[in-house]
């Protein structure tokens, strides 16, 4: 038996959805709070299957993990030991690779599985291996686990071949205990590496420049614990930008920062969808006639691969031909063959695929692949005739905290069932 999304398509939607903290923040932040003495209160982490993962690799390492009344998740790596990672785990989730810097940073030595998460291509994790190197450690790969151990940590410049946003925090982690200066150069420059370099400025560390490509690390003695909200998941916020430009009649999206999605409301502009914009909240009401646009995925602050296979979805509603080109990861179209067996029509070719719009959808079984390959199909499920059954919704659950549930809130068709 295996739990399904169904979704019954075609009821418009209607009311306030709150979107909740970053998942991507919210995967980086809580290895980092290894980093300090005592210990950290994170406010708004999202309820998701990735957090789950990382409080057991944190049990693993003897750090106590406990919600207070407030809901707020508090850290304490006080009795802290510096235990293999070799449990499967930590193949779960691609963010595991953050104890890599983390417990690098503060003992010299880590062991660790390779880590898991979506297949979208290929991940290699080279440049945060040359990070590490830079500041002095020896990495060895055996049998799928990685050894990285230092004597000391000595600050110095690492350029960044591709603006990883993985590496970049990665070797910010790495660096806060190292001596002297550590300069990340062609640093990327998502919200997410702001929020984790105010963290642990907070705890106590010297980093500056994060949110620009050149970011350095004064290195220090002592992190103490401390308390932090964490920012709004703005691809959470944009996905559900994207469920209302097909489907609302009255929507409004709370809790987003809407700098943070730009480049999504502009290309929302060219489709035609009519937002209003807030300070912390966008308005979608009734779209009209929606036309095709072409999109490229870009680092930040150009168009966010994490949000192409949503915006995919919705493509398949506007009038004309779209062209969607992921320059991050090529082989992210695994939700193509699943939205044209609903009736989509797409062509997928190298590191692109072409939508020929408008089509009609029809509710069949289909398989979330990955994360955002699941919005996608939801999406589809939602505009689409008769009912669509999500299969492999483990995907869904890792990334989105309860989309269902709040689906059903604006007045979605949509529930879970058992299948065999
Ligand atoms: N890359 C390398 N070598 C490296 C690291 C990255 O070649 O050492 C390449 C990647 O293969 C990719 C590009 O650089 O082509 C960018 O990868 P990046 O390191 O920035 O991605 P990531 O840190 O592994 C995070 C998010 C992803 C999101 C990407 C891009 C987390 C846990 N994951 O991954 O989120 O797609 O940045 O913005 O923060 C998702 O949420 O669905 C998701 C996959």
């Amino acid at each position: 038996m295996q739990e399904v999304i169904k979704i019954r398509g075609g009821r418009r939607l209607r009311g306030e959805v709150t979107i909740s903290g970053s998942k991507n923040a919210t995967v980086a932040l809580i290895p980092a709070a290894v980093l300090a003495s005592g210990p950290v209160t994170i406010v708004g982490v999202p309820n998701i299957d990735d957090v789950d993962s990382l409080a057991r690799i944190l049990a693993l390492l003897n750090v106590d993990v406990n919600t207070d009344r407030n809901g707020h998740l508090i850290i304490d790596p006080t009795n802290m030991k510096n235990t293999d990672l070799d449990d499967d785990i930590v193949t779960k989730l691609r963010a595991s690779y953050y104890f890599m810097g983390a417990l690098l940073g503060k003992y010299g030595y880590v062991r660790i599985k390779m880590p898991g998460g979506c297949y979208l291509g290929p991940r290699p994790i080279d440049l945060h291996i040359k990070g590490f190197e830079a500041l002095g450690a020896e990495v060895e790969y055996d049998r799928g686990c990685y050894t990285i151990r230092a004597d000391k940590l000595v600050g110095d410049k690492i350029f960044l071949d591709i603006s990883s946003v993985g590496a970049t925090i990665n070797i910010m982690m790495a660096a806060v205990y190292a001596e002297g200066r550590t300069t990340i150069e062609n640093a990327a420059k998502e919200p997410e590496i702001i929020d984790v370099a105010t963290l642990l400025n907070k705890m106590g560390a010297r980093i500056k420049g994060a949110g620009t490509n050149i970011i350095t690390i004064d290195g220090v003695h002592h992190l103490e614990g401390c308390f932090h909200e964490i920012i709004p998941d703005r691809i959470e916020a944009g996905t559900f930008l994207i469920l209302a430009a097909a489907m609302a009649d009255d929507v409004r999206i709370l809790n987003v920062i809407p700098k943070h999605i730009e480049a999504l409301t502009s290309k929302l502009d060219e489709i035609g969808v009519t937002m209003d914009i807030g300070i912390d909240s966008i308005h979608v009401s009734t779209p009209e006639k929606l036309k095709a646009v072409d999109v490229t995925t870009k680092p930040y602050p150009g168009f966010a691969t994490d949000l192409q296979q949503p915006l995919t979805a919705l493509l398949t509603q506007c009038e004309g031909i779209s062209r969607v080109e992921d320059t991050i990861y090529k082989e992210r179209f695994k939700h193509c063959p699943e939205l044209q067996r609903m009736g989509a029509d797409i062509e997928v070719g190298n590191g692109m695929c072409e939508i020929k719009g408008p089509a009609k959808l029809y509710g069949d079984k289909v398989t979330a692949t990955d994360l955002r390959c699941g919005a996608s199909l939801v999406l589809a499920g939602l505009i689409a005739d008769g009912v669509t059954e999500i299969h492999d919704i483990y995907h869904i659950d890792r990334g989105y905290d309860a989309i269902d549930e709040k689906l059903k809130a604006l007045g979605a068709d949509i529930w879970r069932d058992q299948t065999e």
